[in-house]
């Protein structure tokens, strides 16, 4: 007796709408979703066409446009590398921010964190393993601002001056050499032939 009373044609068309809502705002969702991951570096869809699964004609569109030397890197590599850049721009700001108050031990503490180091050199070896020039050009950039420490300990401003722009030119020279391209492990394996994770096994002779 229940069941036929629920089964009427104004229920059903109810059912009918509120399930039609509900996989219109399923849609919508996915679609927000995707442009919100888009402007996301770390996670929008890789400019690689094998790893493409969405409509990635602007992306291509992009990396048509864009010609320089693609550094394959893996989602989380990329977004390590993106803070790191980050940080880096926070150095400078708080280099020349202490530079013009003649602040030297805050200038050399901003300067230390761009500076070189065993832990810096590694980090660079790892990023650049898919892109030839890239380590040494991310080694060279570093040795640059180390001379940033030196102008502060020496409480010289032209010297850190000199030694900022001589960093901040290795900066412009890579950016417009390359860009990344983010790809899945088994593509940065490829192109890196590299069949291990790097530097896991540091006794390894190679
Ligand atoms: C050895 C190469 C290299 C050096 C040196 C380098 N960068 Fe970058 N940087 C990159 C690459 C590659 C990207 C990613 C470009 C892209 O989007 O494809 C990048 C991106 C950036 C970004 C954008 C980050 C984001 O959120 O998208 C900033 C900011 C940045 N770099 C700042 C700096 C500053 C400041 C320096 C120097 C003090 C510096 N970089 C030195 C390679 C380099």
């Amino acid at each position: 007796m229940m069941n036929k009373k629920i089964i009427n044609p104004f229920n059903i068309l109810v059912c009918f709408l509120v399930l039609s809502a509900c996989s219109n705002e399923r849609v919508d969702s996915k679609e927000k979703e995707y442009s919100d991951q888009s402007i996301i570096p770390a996670t929008a869809p890789s400019t690689s066409p094998s790893t493409c699964t969405d409509d990635c004609s602007p992306l291509y569109e992009l990396a048509q446009m864009d010609n320089r030397t693609p550094v394959p890197l893996q989602p989380m590599m990329a977004w390590h590398q993106k803070q790191n850049m980050m940080a880096h721009l926070v150095a400078i700001e708080k280099i020349v921010g202490a530079l013009a108050d003649e602040d030297w031990e805050k200038v050399k503490r901003a300067s230390a964190t761009i500076e070189s180091s065993p832990q810096m050199a590694q980090m660079c070896q790892h990023m650049g393993s898919g892109a030839l020039g890239f380590t040494e050009m991310a080694l060279d950039f570093h040795k640059r601002a180390d001379a940033i420490g030196v102008g502060a300990k020496n409480k010289n401003a032209k010297a850190v001056l000199k030694a900022t722009s001589n960093t901040l030119q290795a900066c412009t020279t890579c950016h417009a050499t390359y860009k990344q391209d983010v790809v899945s492990a088994d593509t940065w394996t490829k192109r890196t032939g590299s069949d291990h994770v790097p530097n896991v096994n540091p006794g390894a002779s190679h």
